[in-house]
């Protein structure tokens, strides 16, 4: 659209003095100068630096083009990190603490890839695409006056044969009952529970606590704890007449098992054991479920809901299923009486991945 196509009044001033010039009147410019509130119309255009200068222009190029190019490294980044990183490998990235390696360089580089094509494309709107501003007029979207009566005959009369001016005491309670029906979903909203805060991530293992083995109900202690044996163990203080016992069990569940020490691969998992003895969780990564078998040969155990499969020899990772987390390992020794204690909580949320969102 042209400066021509453009009503006279909604010109700048000064293309408004030039198109009057242009066109030997001197009407408007008056009218203009006599109305306070004339509308100013169009600022006038100011190209920009790439608008004038080709050099300027390609520098804008170079660099949308360097954002989409950053874009597809990111994207092949993204394709390398999902090949590359086993799903249960852990690494410690400051300030997010211990996280999954696989999900941090996934979502680093499938954000960068995303953010890089919105940069790009914006770098290249606000400096190389036209800038020009054009007016268009905006239609009337008002109804006809005929429409307009029709409908608002058809309104009075339904008004009238549905006697709701007339039966007043009908029309105020119908305006009562519309009024309060919403209130029920707000109620309703009570239960959905309470919030669940932060209590998914903290159990009641905390340091000094014993072990205590849930088939005799007394302390665990080492010898107790026979190569090949799988024993669960919950946490001192806690008993099964507790009105809160299914709460925190749930959490709280583990199960210990003793392995060579020879045998442990994971570091880590040699260093929170006690002479091979290892404290794993027992709820299942995947939705939670209860784990129960053991594999002696293989230092396996396997999940019944769906089978997932977890390596004990090596930080409990995931080597079949669609668990997505190595079991949380419970850092252990032994206390002044010989028996088997947690030397803290959980340092992984237990359960399953959602669950971390609570
Ligand atoms: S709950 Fe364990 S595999 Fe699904």
């Amino acid at each position: 659209m042209s400066s021509q196509d453009i009503p006279e009044e909604n010109l700048p001033a000064e293309q408004g003095a030039a198109h009057d010039a242009a066109h030997g009147g001197t009407t408007a410019v008056a009218q203009r100068h006599d109305d306070p509130f004339a509308d100013p119309g169009l600022p006038a255009h100011r190209p920009r630096i790439q608008d004038i200068d080709e050099r300027a222009a390609k520098r804008s190029e170079r660099a949308v083009a360097f954002m989409f190019t950053l874009s597809m490294l990111a994207t092949i980044g993204f394709i390398a990190a999902f090949v590359i990183f086993p799903v249960d490998k852990i690494v410690f990235i400051w300030p997010l603490g211990h996280i999954s390696a696989l999900n941090f360089s996934l979502g680093v580089t499938l954000g960068l890839a995303l953010f890089c094509i919105g940069a790009g494309a914006v770098h290249w709107a606000r400096t190389l695409m036209s800038d020009v501003e054009v007016a268009d007029d905006r239609h009337a979207i008002e109804a006809e006056p005929e429409v307009k009566a029709k409908v608002l005959a058809d309104f009075a009369d339904g008004a009238r044969e549905s006697a709701i001016g007339r039966r007043k005491l009908i029309r105020n309670t119908m305006f009562g009952a519309l009024a309060m029906v919403p209130l029920s979903g707000v109620v309703l909203l009570r239960e959905l529970g309470p919030l669940p805060e932060d209590k998914l991530r903290k159990t009641l293992w905390a340091k000094g606590k014993q072990l205590i083995n849930m088939n005799t109900n007394e302390p665990l202690r080492p010898e107790d704890v026979s190569v090949g044996s799988l024993t669960f163990v919950m946490p001192e203080g806690l008993k099964e007449s507790d009105h809160n016992f299914n709460t925190e069990i749930a959490k709280a569940a583990v199960m210990i098992v003793r392995l060579q020490p020879e045998d442990i691969k994971d570091k880590r998992e040699l260093e929170w054991s006690h002479e091979g003895i290892v404290a794993y969780s027992k709820i299942c990564t995947h939705v939670g479920c209860p784990i129960s078998l053991y594999e002696q040969q293989t230092h396996h155990v396997l999940c019944p809901c769906h089978q997932s499969t977890f390596d004990l020899s090596d930080g409990a990772r995931v080597i079949f299923g669609p668990a997505g987390h190595p079991l949380p390992q419970l850092r252990i020794g032994v206390n002044a009486e010989g028996n088997l204690e947690a030397l803290g909580d959980f340092e992984e949320p237990v359960g399953p991945a959602f669950w971390e969102r609570g």
